[in-house]
């Protein structure tokens, strides 16, 4: 006799055939949107490849990307430069970055009339810049064009409000800040755009229209212990409370921000504006190797 029969009042030992439906709901909460508008993937990597080969775009189409990407956010798109050729454009994010009009200027004066995407970080992982992700946004919907987040540094380290960003699809990572097991992702579309995206990863609800992302989650069979693992950060988080969490965070960092502002030799290569700088500082002290700072 089989212990395990699939029908729904057995155990489900296995991730990737079901919605998984109050997973996604508390997740949600954390990005103030429905469970149902966001798919639980493996990581922002995955999102970044949903993204980059689930829109058509045809050659000589323009991508604005920044030249702080990640690999797993900027290796699809090249992928497709090569294959379809669209072309990539990079904004060149200063370092320090200090000056949150002068990015946004810097995005705005590389759209031109072929421009499709921009692509950008709302946290830069090389130089921690907390890009004004609301602002590029707008920018981007001014000039008819799709904003697309990386929000794998930021999910957990900063307050994230889908609705409030209005961006038009953003991905992330539960395993770094939000501290789930690796092997958890975070992938969102913003409803009234989500007929734009194909899905490319396909399994039996590739094309289902009535449970909103869930048609990104048909990666075949996972591992429940990771949405298990997800689900306890997320209670641990709640816990605590978010809120309280990102002060706590920004406290630590800025406590660090003035101290090092206070020694002469050292050099901070994240941003000290309050709008830009999040909870990771960058620093050097000159003349002395890495290893060596206590
Ligand atoms: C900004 C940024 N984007 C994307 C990624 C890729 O994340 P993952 O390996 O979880 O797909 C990272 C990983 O560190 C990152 O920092």
């Amino acid at each position: 006799m089989t212990r395990w029969d699939y029908s729904e009042n057995t155990p489900n030992w296995i991730s990737g055939y079901s919605p998984e439906l109050p997973l996604r709901d508390k997740l949600g909460k954390l990005v103030n949107v429905e469970g149902k508008d966001i798919a639980l993937t493996q990581n922002a990597t995955f999102g970044s490849n949903f993204v980059a080969n689930g829109l058509s775009l045809k050659s000589g189409d323009e991508v604005i990307l920044t030249d702080r990407e990640h690999p797993g956010a900027i290796c699809a798109w090249q992928e497709r430069a090569k294959k379809d050729r669209i072309v990539l454009k990079q904004v060149l994010i200063p370092t320090p970055a200090n000056d949150p009009d002068q990015l946004v200027e810097l995005f705005a004066g590389t759209i031109t009339s072929r421009t499709r995407v921009l692509a950008f970080p709302h946290i830069i992982s090389s130089t921690a810049v907390v890009l004004p992700a609301r602002r590029l946004t707008e920018l981007a919907h001014q000039h008819g064009c799709l904003a697309l987040v990386d929000g794998a540094q930021a999910l957990g380290q900063t307050p994230v409000d889908l609705q409030d960003i209005g961006c038009d699809a953003y991905f992330a990572s539960p395993h770094k800040w939000l501290l789930a097991p690796p092997g958890n992702g975070m992938f969102y579309i913003r409803r009234d755009q989500r007929e734009k995206f194909w899905t490319t990863l396909c399994s039996f609800a590739w094309d289902d229209q009535t449970d909103g992302m869930y048609r990104f989650m048909q990666y075949g069979t996972g591992n429940r212990s990771l949405l298990t693992g997800l689900d306890a950060a997320l209670d641990f988080h709640f816990r605590i409370g978010p809120g309280r969490i990102y002060k706590r965070m920004r406290f630590l960092a800025d406590r660090l921000r003035n101290g090092l502002q206070q020694i002469p030799r050292a050099r901070i290569g994240s941003p000290v504006h309050p709008e830009l700088a999040g909870a990771t500082v960058c620093h050097r002290v000159e003349g002395l190797p890495a290893a060596s700072v206590p």
